[in-house]
């Protein structure tokens, strides 16, 4: 039998999964992907994470760590599989699907006393759902009490997973105090960090909430941005002059918001409290407008071009990480590679080939020769090379910083 278990192994239950194997727990690892099990039994892993690579190969070589298709017994049962929205009539709708088969593939495996912690981000309510699937799986109700269930959201930034998986505070909510006081001294085994206890909806909320915070915040950063172009004020002397009172931190404006988390979470609370959380609902709409702003301003200064060359700099979701997954980037190049009667060039120092979507339609250039070419250079994403770029060179042509980097 296994101490752990662990349900998906991607971004986060990959690397929680190797650490625990790592000191010294006997964890067996579950994927539906044939590929994703393969991989990782030959201590190789399939994404993208620093040094993500040296942890897995010590993990499988230790013999703690393997990988399965389906759940194996163990006393503790970890769920970190994918929960993005889906789209209906009614609106967004979290997507809980895939933690509901989570449960039912652990159903003919789990036993009395088992615990089982749920990392997937969910909207509130769902630790609570997880229990009454599993008993309806069950079909037994005289078994309610028989299991632990706890909610244990995962904080960690890609990039830097492994350094905050061990250092970063966390939130544990049980469904009951002997569930939190549990899930709390597994997660000692590695978490050097303060581990907080609280009830499960409250640690769902607290995820949630984290995100939707940062969401808001961006936002009124991308309003304000927004506003400045009508009123000819440049946004980037205004934030930092406004920065200066010392109880105002405004974020940086961008060219919107991506990734799978902070473009996602805020909606599980609208679509809870839809007519209630007006903020959140707004702050969405206003970062999800904001790709289509950058087109119509990039559209607007290539109509002054007979056949302009523009040169897109950055497809990521963000800074110095090669992930095009969720990239706002990517959308406003797809998009003027749809609109603009020119040539894109776009410059993405970190991949090797153009995404699909883009084949025939971009062309991929090293920086060097996108400014070299370029009539509009588009800064998209502030990626540490693009830095560098000489004030002069840069002076010489039509410029839509919407990072901010050579204000
Ligand atoms: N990636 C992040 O930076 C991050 C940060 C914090 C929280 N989260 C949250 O963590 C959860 C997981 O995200 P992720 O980025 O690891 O996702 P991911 O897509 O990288 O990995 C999920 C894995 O689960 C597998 N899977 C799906 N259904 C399964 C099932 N029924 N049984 C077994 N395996 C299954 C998939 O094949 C995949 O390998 C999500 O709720 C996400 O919002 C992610």
């Amino acid at each position: 039998m296994y101490d752990v278990c662990v349900i998906g192994l991607g971004y986060i239950g990959l690397p929680t999964a190797s650490i625990f194997a790592t000191k010294g727990l006997k964890v067996v690892g579950v994927d539906v992907s044939a590929h994703v099990v393969e991989t990782i039994n030959k201590g190789q892993i399939h994404i993208h994470e620093p040094d993500l690579d040296i942890l897995v190969k010590a993990a499988v070589q230790s013999g703690n760590l393997c990988a399965k298709i389906k759940p194996e017994p163990a006393s503790t049962f970890i769920i970190a599989v994918p929960t993005p929205f889906l789209e209906s009539d009614e609106g967004l709708k979290p997507d809980l699907s895939y933690i509901q088969s989570a449960i039912r593939s652990i159903a003919p495996v789990v036993k009395k006393g088992d615990l089982i912690i749920l990392e997937s981000t969910s909207p509130v309510g769902t630790t609570e759902l997880m229990c009454q699937w599993l008993l309806e799986e069950l079909n037994d109700p005289a078994q309610s009490d028989d299991f632990l269930f706890a909610h244990c959201p995962e904080r960690i930034l890609p990039g830097q997973m492994l350094k905050e998986l061990v250092s970063n505070d966390r939130i544990i909510g049980g469904l009951t105090p002997q569930a939190s006081e549990q899930a709390k001294t597994l997660y000692e085994s590695f978490c050097s960090a303060e581990i907080f206890l609280t009830d499960a909806r409250t640690a769902e909320m607290a995820k949630l909430t984290e995100n939707s915070f940062r969401d808001v915040n961006i936002a009124f950063a991308n309003e304000l941005s927004i506003l400045c172009e009508d009123l000819s004020v440049d946004v980037w002397e205004l934030i930092r002059l406004a920065n200066r009172h010392p109880r105002v931190k405004i974020l940086q404006p961008g060219p919107g918001v991506g990734g799978h988390c902070i473009a996602v979470d805020p909606w599980f609370i609208v679509a809870a409290c839809p007519d209630k959380a007006r903020l959140i609902k707004t702050a969405r709409q206003v970062n999800d407008s904001k790709p289509k702003y950058v087109v119509d301003q990039v559209l607007e200064r290539a109509s002054r071009f007979k056949n302009p060359v523009v040169a897109c700099l950055g497809l990521a979701f963000k800074a110095d990480v090669d992930d095009l997954r969720e990239s706002p980037a990517r959308w406003i190049v797809e998009q003027l590679a749809e609109q603009l009667e020119g040539q894109i060039l776009a410059c993405e120092p970190h991949i090797t080939a153009l995404p699909k979507q883009l084949e025939g339609k971009a062309t991929l250039v090293s920086t060097d020769e996108a400014i070299k070419r370029a009539d509009i250079i588009v800064l998209l994403v502030d990626h540490k090379p693009f830095k560098k770029i000489p004030k002069r060179v840069l002076n010489e042509r039509v410029v839509i910083d919407t990072r901010g980097i050579w204000s």
